[in-house]
């Protein structure tokens, strides 16, 4: 219950990883509001999790539907602690194309919600907090994408750059008011609705250090620590959650390939 008496907004928390920061967020005491375009979904959850957590339909990409959002949780609880800038324009055909194809409406449409949305939400949010004076967090979804390159995603890897060079920006403008801005930055994680490695002939083991996907509470375990006092002291940090990917060179595919016998 680290969280207890605070508010925080999850953008994109009808579903995946946001879903997962929705329920890991209430279950730390927090009152929550699902900021997404899928009805449907978000008001099943809200409905799931009791009257703290709120679902308000919000498209990120449009400035007035985010001070909408922000006015709706502010009558609902009062103040905004905690914003989880996590909704993006993903698992979506024209989001995946070879450069060469990439399309002018895949390109804008992902810079909008992914980017644009991330920058409406976190000057609303910081803002209201900077009025208030009692500081706050932010915390950016990011991608492997961001510093190394998926194959045939151009526009989302991106913005995805430009997520975490706007997480490091955002931290020193705000420091002084003691709302802190850091990125997540999950590995390969199963939803249900996406496309990642799960889904290909290749099994995850054989990609990933840590051999299984992610799970959204993986991720939703990083943004609940990063909202928490427990993070006090971190700001403009990135946490990547990927079961190594990272770290990697070479799959071990490609590593176990070389004979090491003669090393061990
Ligand atoms: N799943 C992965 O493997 C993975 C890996 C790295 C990063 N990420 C990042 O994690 C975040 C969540 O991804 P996910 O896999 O859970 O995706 P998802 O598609 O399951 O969820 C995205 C949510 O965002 C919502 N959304 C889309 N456009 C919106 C808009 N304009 N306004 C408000 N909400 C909107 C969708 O309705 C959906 O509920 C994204 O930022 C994604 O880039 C995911």
């Amino acid at each position: 219950m680290r969280l207890s008496g605070k508010t925080a907004i999850v953008t994109g928390g009808a579903n995946g990883i946001g879903a997962g920061c929705v329920r890991r967020l209430a279950d730390e005491g927090a009152n929550v509001v699902i900021a997404d375009i899928d009805d449907a979904a978000g008001e099943a959850l809200a409905a799931d999790l009791g009257a703290t957590v709120i679902y308000a339909r919000a498209d990120v990409s449009q400035r007035a539907s985010v001070e909408a959002l922000f006015d709706e949780a502010i009558t609902a609880f009062g103040a905004v602690d905690i914003l989880v800038n996590n909704a993006a324009f993903v698992h979506k055909p024209g989001v995946i194309a070879n450069f060469l194809e990439y399309s002018d409406e895949a390109w804008r449409k992902t810079l909008a919600i992914n980017l644009t949305g991330m920058f409406y939400c976190s000057q609303s949010a910081a803002r209201l907090m900077a009025k208030r004076g009692q500081g706050g967090v932010i915390i950016n979804m990011s991608s492997g994408g961001a510093s190394r390159a998926h194959r045939h995603m151009f526009g989302y890897d991106a913005s995805k750059g430009g997520i975490e060079a706007a997480t490091r920006a955002m931290a020193l403008d705000l420091a002084s008011l003691n709302i802190r801005v850091n990125a997540v930055v999950p590995g390969s994680t199963r939803v249900d609705h996406g496309t990642s490695v799960g889904d290909s002939p290749i099994a995850p083991s054989a990609v990933i250090p840590l051999p299984r996907q992610g799970r959204p509470d993986d991720i939703a375990a990083a943004v609940a620590f990063l909202a928490s006092d427990d993070a006090a002291y971190i700001t403009g940090a990135r946490i990547v959650v990927d079961g190594g990917m990272d770290a990697q060179l070479r799959s071990p595919a490609v590593d176990y390939s070389y004979d090491y016998s003669e090393h061990l």
